[in-house]
Formats: C-alpha cells, structure tokens, sequence
C-alpha cells in the first residue's frame, strides 16, 4: 500500500484545486528541527501539521529536501530521487504526505532540472570521463579559448556573480549559469529528458500532487560552435530565440512532462518560475499543455502604491483568461526581502520596485527602517493579496509578521548570492539571501525559539522572540490570528475567478474591488482614514475606526473585507 492508497477521497475528485489554492512555502532547512542538530527537518514538519492545518492552507509547497551539499540552500541536487539524510528518509518523506492529505493539505515540491550539482552521480561519471564522452554530454563541457584553452569559452557571468564557466582538471570547462557547484544539464541528451520524467512518476507515485519548477526557463539552450560575447548576449531579445534563456522549444520539454501528469487522477500539476521578458511569454509557461500555471513575482517587485497594485492586478488577470490558467501572486519567498520589511523603508529614488533592497545591503541600520508600518503595511497588502482570484503562495514566516534578518555576521552567511559577489559586480543584492531563511521562531524562549532543542543553522535575531508562534498563538490582533481568519474566511468566500474594481471608492490611494458573491476587499494605501461603505465587516488588517457619527473609517495602510448585499 503506498501513502496515496490512504489518503482520503476528496483529495482524488477536485482537478482544480490548484486554481485558487491558498500555498504555503516551506523551506525545509528552517521550518522546524525534530532532532535538535540545528536543520529543520521531515520529522519537524510532520510534528507541525497541526499547525498547518490551524493556518487554514489548501497546499504546502516544500522547497528542495533532497541530499545536497547546500551550495545553494538545497538548489544543488545530488540525487532527485532520494531524501537528505539530514532531513530525513522516504519513508518520512511517505509518512510526511500521509500527514499531510490527512488534514485536507496537499503537496507540491520542488524539481530543479536546470543542473544538478556536482556531486550528482552523472557529474561525478562526466569529470572521470573524457572529453566527448557521453557522459560529458550530458553536462555543457566546452575547450577554453586562449593559446592553451586557458580562458573560459566565453566571459558569461553567473546569475549570482562570478564567472559562468569552470575548468576541470584535463584542461575542458562546464558551464554553470549558477554556482559553479550547479553544472547546468545539456537538455539535448535524450538520458537526461528521461531522467526527469522518471523523477515525476517516482514523486508522482509517492502521492506528491504538483511541482514547482525551478528555472523553467532555463532548460532549453542552443550553443553552436562559436559562442556570443557577455555583451552580445545581453544585447539579444529574449523573444524564444535568445541562446540561453526562454527558448521557444522548451516548452516541446512541458509538453512531455505534462503528458505524465495527466497519468494521474488528479492530473499532477506545475507551477513555473520563470523569468521571461514579457506577460504573452509567461502564459507559455502556463498552458494547460504545458505546465499549467506560472508564477507572476510582479507584487514582489512592487512598492505599496495602489496604482502599481492596480496594474499588476489588472495586467495578470487579463493575462489569465487568456491562457485558461488561473493567476498566481507572491509577495515573499525564499528568494526575495521579506514584504513586513521592503515596505518599512522608503521607495527606492528614480527606480520603482525593489524597495529595500538598499537597506539590506546596508545591514540593516535599526535607523533606517519603519518596522511598526512596514508590518501593518505588509498586512493590508496580504489581506488584499488573499481576496484576489487565483492562487496565494505564502512564504513561511510571513504569518508571524517576520522581518528580514539583516544583521547576519559575514561568516556566517550561507547564500552562494553573497560569497560570489564579493567583488561588487551584482550592486544591490550583494548580501544575499539568508535573511528571509533564518530558522522560524516557534516559542518566545529556549533554544532556538523552540525551532529546535539545538541552535539554528543561521543566527536568530532577540526580537524573533515577540514574533514566535507562541507569542501570536491566541493574541488579539496578532499577525498570526488575522493570516488563520482571513485564510478561513477566504475559502468560505471564495468565488469565480474574477473581479469587479468598484471604481466609486476606488481612488489615488484606494483600491477597492468586489468578487462574485458579495466579497468586498479595500484598501487603504495612504496615511490619512477614508470611510468605509456599508457592509458586514468580516476582516480588517488594522482596526477600523468609528467616527463621532457613527461611520466606519478605514485607516491609513489597512485592508477590510466586507460582505454586501447581493444585488
Ligand atoms: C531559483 C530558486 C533559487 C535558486 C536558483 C538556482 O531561482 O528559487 O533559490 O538559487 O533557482 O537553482
Ligand atoms: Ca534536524
């Protein structure tokens, strides 16, 4: 009997559950640590599923657990088809699933098939081979250039910096668009295209019930004999012809996977990130023949402004009727400045989005920041977040309200985004991004705030104390409570994947939409209090006031729900 066999039926009959899901990320490594060494584990998880269950979330989607050397927080996968042994073994792993589907929750996980790492059994056989062996072929190996081949084939930089190009010992090079301990897979190799359908069934099978597609749009290369400069190849458009990136015929890739996802009852399903120049290239992504929903980072990039929201919001949905996918929205993850922190600090001067990103750089100078707005600001914008259509991917400690850890010591920075940036050349993410992946606080005291009976792997800041679950378990207000009623209230609220912006309320500083059914959301995006139509009040971000008269008033940086009548 495998885990599925006992999962209950109402997992087996809804196919669309995924098309407004509320997901919640966990990152396993921080999450919560069974066995008190100091890494977040299965065990961990299982042990919160009550948690989980309280919070309200139709989906976890659980970041890489597989065994790896943490080149790249898990990113670098040694063997897809296995459990860390510090984080677990498979039968956890079935154990964790069982727990799972037995409170309603289902699971995505994360596949990451743009390169493995290289202690991959397949990079390991590639280094003892020769050149042009096969086994080489299944990696990207090129000679140098220069009179001995002593220089990279081409001068390409890696995403997190540093060069893009490694030499092995017998003199050839690899190429890594990441860390140079993530060898990127030569997508041409019909063994490596296998692999990976392989991996799908083998999660598929152990009752997994979507994947979150790392890099999807990295897949598909077209390296011909001469290779493009750095600044030739920034310079082509990413329009399904460039060499490296968002290449027309990866989705020829999708189109086999999702043929396997649809060997199963539900259908699998997939999430892609992928980082594409435009909104028609992202709809690829989420074809129904392809993997079938992508993610939209467009919220992550904004600053709280209401006309930024509004043309995120607009834009995506437009997009989303056009592919028949529904719509995705995120405001933090394992990648990104936590939002309680990007919106205590000012925008950023003559460039919009990526407010905050100067300020972690900085170290997080306690004068710099507005937590106490950022936080109420971060809240309006989740509750606003939860009444759109579509789905709602959570990031794991966004529930407790947490902030960015900036003050990391140098030395204990794990994130390979810091240590090949030290020569300045990527600017402003240069401190990388542990600091939305310190381990979670559970309890106010104790050993690594009850993460753990042992330390946490990346240092716990004082404060962490007063966003504990325990601190938030119960208290009026908290941060906590509002995510659990509102996630509540958004699956007894939820409707047809559309909206309506009531454009009477809304206005410079007020976005206000309804959905079917009488579900209002508005939002106050400035400082000063507006009113606050009729309705019943179900939710608010903050507490509404009450005026002498007896009027409702929204406060500035707050969000409120309200049901109206039907007409
Ligand atoms: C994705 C992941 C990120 C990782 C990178 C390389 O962007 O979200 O965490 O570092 O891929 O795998
Ligand atoms: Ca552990």
């Amino acid at each position: 009997m495998t885990a599925l066999d006992t999962v209950p039926t109402l997992l087996h009959d809804d196919t669309d559950w995924w098309r407004q899901a509320s997901v919640y990320q966990i990152y396993p490594r921080s999450f919560a640590d069974g066995n008190g060494d100091g890494i977040g584990d299965l065990r961990g998880i299982i042990s919160r599923v009550p948690y989980l269950q309280n919070l309200g979330i139709d989906a976890v989607w659980l970041s890489p657990f597989y065994p790896s050397a943490l080149a790249d927080g898990g990113y670098d996968v040694d063997d897809y088809r296995d459990v860390d042994s510090k984080i677990g073994t498979l039968e956890e792993f079935d154990e964790m699933v069982a727990a799972l589907h037995g409170v309603g929750i289902r699971l995505i996980v994360d596949v990451v098939p743009n390169h493995s790492s290289d202690r991959h059994e397949w990079f390991v056989e590639a280094l003892a081979a020769s050149k042009g062996s096969n086994a080489r072929e299944r990696y990207i190996f090129r000679d140098g250039t220069g009179e001995n081949g002593e220089l990279p084939p081409a001068d390409w930089t890696s995403i997190f910096g540093g060069p893009a190009w490694t030499r092995v010992p017998d003199g050839q090079w690899y190429l890594h668009s990441f860390a140079s301990e993530q060898p990127d897979f030569n997508w041409k190799h019909p063994e490596v295209r296998e692999d990976f359908l392989h991996t799908l069934r083998f999660w598929s099978d152990r009752g997994v019930d979507g994947f979150r597609i790392d890099v999807a749009h990295g897949l598909a290369k077209d390296l011909g004999e001469v290779l493009p400069s750095k600044a030739e190849l920034s310079a082509m458009p990413k329009d399904g012809t460039h060499p490296l990136w968002d290449r027309d015929e990866v989705h020829e890739i999708y189109a086999e996977w999702r043929s396997v996802f649809n060997e199963y009852t539900p259908a699998r399903t997939a999430v892609a990130e992928a980082w594409v120049e435009t909104p028609e290239r992202r709809a690829k992504y989420a074809s129904p023949t392809g993997l079938g929903q992508a993610f939209n980072f467009d919220l992550m990039d904004a600053d709280f402004s209401a006309a930024q929201f509004r043309d995120i919001v607009s834009d995506n949905l437009a997009q989303s009727a056009v592919t028949g996918s529904s719509t995705t929205w995120v405001f933090s993850n394992h990648d990104g400045i936590r939002h309680a922190t990007r919106y205590g600090l000012p925008p950023r001067a003559g460039r919009p989005g990526k407010q905050g990103a100067d300020w972690v750089l900085a170290g997080g100078p306690e004068d710099g920041i507005d937590r106490a707005l950022g936080l109420r600001r971060a809240r309006a914008a989740t509750l606003f977040e939860l009444a759109l259509p579509g789905s709602a991917y959570l990031y794991q400690g966004e529930e407790l309200g947490l902030h960015e850890v900036a003050e990391i010591p140098d030395d204990q920075r794990q994130d390979p985004a810091f240590w090949r940036t030290t020569a300045d050349d990527r600017g402003h993410d240069g401190l990388g991004r542990d600091g939305c992946r310190v381990p979670l606080p559970w309890t106010r005291s104790g050993s690594s705030f009850g993460f753990g009976t042992g330390t946490a792997h990346l240092p716990q800041p004082a404060w962490f104390a007063d966003f504990s679950v325990e601190a938030e378990d119960g208290a009026e207000g908290s941060t906590l409570e509002l995510y659990r009623k509102a996630l509540r209230l958004r699956t007894e609220l939820q409707s047809a994947e559309n909206l309506t912006w009531d454009e009477d309320l809304c206005g410079i500083d007020v976005l206000a939409f309804e959905r079917p059914g009488g579900w209002l959301s508005i939002t106050n995006f400035g400082a000063d209090a507006v009113a606050l139509p009729e309705g019943e009040m179900l939710v608010s971000s903050a507490p509404v006031e009450t005026t002498a008269d007896g009027h409702h008033q929204l406060p500035g940086a707050t969000t409120a729900w309200l049901r109206r009548p039907v007409s």
